[in-house]
């Protein structure tokens, strides 16, 4: 999808405008908790796609571990199961906009369109809630910051799985990378990334870590999500 180009100048324009690692609760310096144990948040974007999507959750499901999964509206029509599977099994749902439209650059009208439309599907399905957005390319316009009104998600390790196309690769790059609080970045539409992942959680596992939700990540960190906030890690 000739994305290359693309993530690279995400990456320049995130380190431009920054993510807010630590939050609000790290600025005020105080009630900041220290898990006991060690956590980390794996979390999927592009989907749902069925043929891939299933057989996730089913390798998730099997070793009790917790994903956030950012979902582009427009692919949730017939794969609703999934969706209301995903509440149901613990993980966490999220947007990544209607039609995987780059938010930077665009009128407002549009990103609101572009988020709301997803949010009112997600309501729909799973009832109301707060549904984080992770902006495709992982890119907002600081100036649009205020017209988001959860909390948006980035990452801290990026395999760059939709390039390499490799599990053992892809793998390697995630446990190169791997400490306790950070998220990492897959893509539940490739079998590859699939593979990787379970691999990640059955190596991780056998390490210590446990696989929670970003919501649940932040919160054993002490940080208090903001809507409007990018948040790359659960780092205090
Ligand atoms: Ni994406």
């Amino acid at each position: 999808m000739g994305r290359g180009r693309l993530v690279f100048l995400c990456i320049s324009l995130a380190l431009l405008s920054g993510c807010a690692p630590g939050g609000p609760a790290a600025e005020t310096g105080g009630d900041a908790r220290i898990p006991e144990e060690k956590l980390i948040a794996i979390t999927f974007d592009d989907g749902p796609r069925r043929e891939t999507t299933e057989r996730l959750l089913d390798g998730l499901e099997e070793r009790d571990a917790r994903a956030t999964f950012f979902l582009i509206g427009r692919q949730i029509e017939g794969n609703e199961d999934l969706v209301e599977r995903m509440q149901a099994e613990g993980h966490q749902v999220g947007s990544h906009t209607w039609s995987h439209t780059r938010l930077t650059g665009v009128s407002a009208d549009t990103l609101r369109q572009e988020v709301g439309r997803t949010e009112e599907a997600l309501e729909d399905l799973l009832g109301p809630g707060s549904y984080w957005l992770r902006p495709p390319y992982g890119a907002v316009d600081a100036a649009d910051w205020d017209l988001i009104q959860t909390p948006m998600i980035k990452w801290s390790i990026d395999p760059r799985d939709w390039e390499k196309l490799d599990t053992a690769q892809v793998t390697a790059a995630v446990l190169k990378a791997a400490a306790p609080n950070q998220i990492i970045l897959l893509h539940d539409i490739y079998p590859t990334s699939v593979d990787a992942a379970l691999s990640v959680v059955d190596a991780l596992q056998g390490e210590g870590y446990r696989f929670v939700t970003v919501e649940e990540l932040l919160e054993a960190n002490g940080i208090q999500p903001e809507a409007g906030v990018l948040y790359c890690s659960g780092d205090p």
